[in-house]
């Protein structure tokens, strides 16, 4: 029998093991998803560049195509003029033999020398060629010495000119094709930069658009708390709600043979170990903001003994989440006297059956919701008591917790199957401009959230179970709504969300803490309450689709959830 039950502990853990690593592999699946999706980006980019540059060298190509052909047209020139002065130099050279000869001529005395020159002078053969002397007399006579020579003047000077040309066409081609380079290099250079920087503006731009979409659907946070084992639970079994061991955003939910279970995420998970001040420390930051004019509506959720009302209102000794909030609210109104005076008033009320009693004027049993000036929701009559001190706070919470106590006894009510509201009210008056904006904080400790079983309750056991269902039913509806960004938002469903109206709406700040016990009994109620907040939880894309989003890790500086397999709801 032992052995049994050890082979199914075994059994238990490697499942276990099983399912984180599951959760391991999908986030890193997301993260190599993500790697590769940016290593196609940039592999496109290059794509591009090198496109570019292809083009580029095309146009080089072609450029220097026609710089060629330029070239070939200038060798031809130069080849045809080398000739033409290759002729002229013949020519100057004939010219230069006869003015020696001339010279030599006139330097003879005698006629006999003449002759004896003539004589040894080539004789004519036929009618081509005469003699040197002959030969120029006759070209000096027909005219054509001198247009020779100015033929030979002008093809020297046009050989020069072209010379220079060829000189000056290889300087302009060097000079081209070094800006050329450098034009190119630049050009790369430049249009690197900007590639990075455009492809940094697109993270940035992105990064933007990722903050504005958490900021959308962040007005609303989810937060899960595990209470810690009680005495009286102490000789249970292990806890049926832990935390996952490699992911502080994630629960895990099991009975102790592994056959119900469930695993999910929020947007924080406050360990069991947690005391009611870092508790407070996590939730401080949008109380504060209450101060601003900004409206925040803080739930507990949970089965009843979850300890929704150990965070909210805390035993004396160790107060919770009420008291620390107003006090709060004290020391930064306190910090920012100067030209704005502030006010700050408590009213606290409880919501069964649908009827509002007020629980610091126990004369205002049914108190009505109407749309006023100051806003819808508002409640006329409600007793709201100035707390100007922190015992004025701790007195009027004592007061109203003992009206509840007495109102729950006297109409024999179970006390966790109300809601109860503690509003506190910030206005904040600007001296000089006299300009007041009011900031609405409301601490919600919700009835509990345990189905009482509809078969077999009657009567009043009925009607109760019924408004609690409802309300905290419309009240995940109202969160989801608001989360979508839906037009219509079914606030006027129930009494809870009738009240809260004007502080779930608009720039409003919510924070729903859903409350887990690691009791085997509650079981079926915790797996009740993952459903609740994965459904008020979800964060919802531009397309329509839904997921969990894995920013909010960093957002909120603890682990994101991962949605995992849910079993369906255990009741209906
Ligand atoms: N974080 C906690 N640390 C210690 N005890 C707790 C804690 N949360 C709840 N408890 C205890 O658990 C029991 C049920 O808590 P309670 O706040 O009354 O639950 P709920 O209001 O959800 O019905 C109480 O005895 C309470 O003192
Ligand atoms: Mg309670």
């Amino acid at each position: 029998m032992d052995s049994h039950v050890g082979e199914v502990d075994i059994f238990q853990q490697c499942k276990y093991i099983h399912e984180v690593e599951l959760v391991n592999m999908k986030l890193q699946m997301r993260i190599l998803e993500t790697h590769i999706e940016t290593k196609d980006r940039l592999l496109r980019n290059l794509e591009d560049i090198i496109d570019e540059q292809e083009s580029r060298i095309a146009n080089m190509e072609d450029f220097i195509q026609v710089l060629s052909l330029d070239f070939g047209t200038l060798s031809e020139e130069n080849l045809r003029l080398k000739s033409a002065l290759s002729q002229m130099q013949k020519v100057a050279r004939v010219n230069e033999i006869l003015e020696t000869d001339e010279d030599y001529e006139s330097d003879m005395t005698s006629n006999e020398d003449r002759f004896a020159l003539r004589s040894v002078s080539p004789q004519p053969t036929g009618d081509v060629i005469k003699p040197y002397p002959q030969m120029v007399q006759s070209m000096r006579e027909e005219g054509q010495w001198k247009k020779l020579q100015r033929c030979a003047e002008e093809l020297k000077n046009e050989k020069d000119e072209l010379r220079r040309l060829a000189v000056d066409t290889k300087d302009a081609f060097n000079v081209c094709m070094a800006e050329m380079n450098m034009l190119l290099t630049s050009k790369t250079t430049d249009f690197f930069r900007v590639l990075i920087e455009r492809y940094k503006a697109e993270m940035e731009k992105r990064k933007q658009l990722h903050n504005q979409l958490v900021e959308l659907n962040g007005n609303i946070r989810v937060f899960y708390r595990i209470r810690p084992q009680l005495a009286s639970e102490s000789d249970n079994q292990k806890p049926v709600v832990v935390i996952d061991e490699m992911d502080n955003g994630v629960v895990h939910v099991s009975n102790t043979s592994g056959s119900r279970k469930t695993s999910a995420g929020a947007d924080k998970v406050i360990p069991t170990d947690f005391s009611q001040e870092q508790i407070f420390n996590e939730v401080s930051p949008i109380i504060t903001s209450c101060i601003d004019g900004y409206n925040v509506c803080i739930f507990a959720y949970g089965h009843t003994g979850s300890g929704k009302t150990y965070t909210m209102d805390g035993p004396v000794e160790l107060p919770g989440i009420n008291q620390r909030a107003i006090m709060q609210l004290f020391e930064t109104a306190k910090e920012r006297t100067g030209d704005i005076k502030y006010d700050i008033k408590v009213a606290m009320m409880e919501i069964y059956n649908e009827k509002i009693r007020d629980l610091l004027n126990t004369s205002n049993t049914n108190l009505t919701i109407r749309q006023t000036e100051e806003g819808k929701g508002s409640i006329p009559g409600l007793e709201e008591v100035t707390v100007s001190s922190a015992q004025e706070v701790t007195e009027t919470l004592a007061r109203g917790r003992k009206n509840k106590a007495v109102a729950a006894t006297e109409a024999n009510i179970e006390s966790s199957r109300s809601h109860v509201i503690v509003r506190v009210l910030v206005s904040a008056t600007n001296l000089i401009t006299k300009v007041t904006t009011v900031g609405r904080l409301n601490l919600v400790d919700l009835a509990g959230s345990e189905r009482v079983s509809q078969t077999n309750a009657t009567g009043q056991l009925l009607k109760e179970a019924q408004a609690i269902n409802k309300s905290l039913s419309e009240l995940g509806n109202v969160v989801l709504a608001l989360r979508q960004n839906q037009k219509h938002i079914p606030f006027r469903n129930c009494q809870l969300t009738r009240i809260l109206e004007d502080s779930l709406n608009g720039d409003s700040k919510t924070l729903v803490i859903v409350h887990l016990s690691p009791d085997s009994k509650s079981l079926n109620e915790s797996i009740s309450s993952v459903n609740f907040a994965e459904k008020i939880g979800q964060v919802f894309t531009k397309s329509g689709t839904m997921k969990r989003d894995p920013a909010r890790r960093s957002m909120t500086g603890v682990s994101s959830g991962q949605r995992r397999e849910i079993p369906p709801s255990p009741r209906k």
